[in-house]
């Protein structure tokens, strides 16, 4: 798939089939959000990876209450903030950013769905995160990844707006 391709017909997935998701596939997605760039080139990511049925579904009632697509999801990855990694003090969150955009662009490659669930700044959901996948205090998980076969098929968007351009 074209780069620009892959940038517009990713769209968000919230159901997945019972389909399972390979150690190769996990290993690309790890691959391609470990490639991002970074401030200062820190990489100042660490990632919690889960085919777990059990953390799976208990990530739903954790985090999303109670939300199915947790339940669908035949893996997760969760992306953690390491600020002692940091390259420059205060870009994590940008860099962390980057790697999820990375993994997400990589998943729709690979002909796997999934979305973006913010953990980082929502207390109830880091604090979920933290008891389902046992993240350590010193990382800040900052974004949930469930990922599957997508389950729906959602038609590309187009969202170029002009009006958001300033030409000068
Ligand atoms: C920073 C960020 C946080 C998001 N958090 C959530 C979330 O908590 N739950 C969710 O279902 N989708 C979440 N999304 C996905 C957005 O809802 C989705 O990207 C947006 O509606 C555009 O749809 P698309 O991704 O299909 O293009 C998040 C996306 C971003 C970039």
């Amino acid at each position: 798939m074209k780069t620009m391709d892959a940038i517009m017909t990713r769209r968000s997935i919230r159901a997945f089939e019972n389909t399972p998701v390979s150690e190769e596939q996990i290993k690309t997605l790890l691959e391609a959000a470990m490639n991002a760039p970074s401030a200062g080139d820190g990489r100042p990511w660490r990632f919690v990876v889960t085919t777990d049925r059990a953390k799976l579904d208990a990530l739903a009632d954790a985090v999303d209450e109670g939300n199915a697509m947790f339940k669908q999801a035949q893996a997760a990855i969760l992306i953690c903030l390491d600020e002692s990694l940091e390259g420059f003090k205060g870009f994590g969150p940008q860099d962390c950013s980057c790697a999820a955009q990375n993994l997400q662009l990589a998943a729709h490659e690979l002909g796997l769905g999934t979305v973006w669930i913010a953990i980082i700044n929502v207390p109830p959901r880091v604090a979920g995160c933290r008891k389902v996948l046992g993240v350590s205090e010193n990382l800040i998980p900052f974004a949930l990844f469930p990922l599957g076969v997508p389950g729906e098929q959602l038609e590309p968007e187009f969202r170029y707006d002009e009006s958001r351009v300033q030409r000068v």
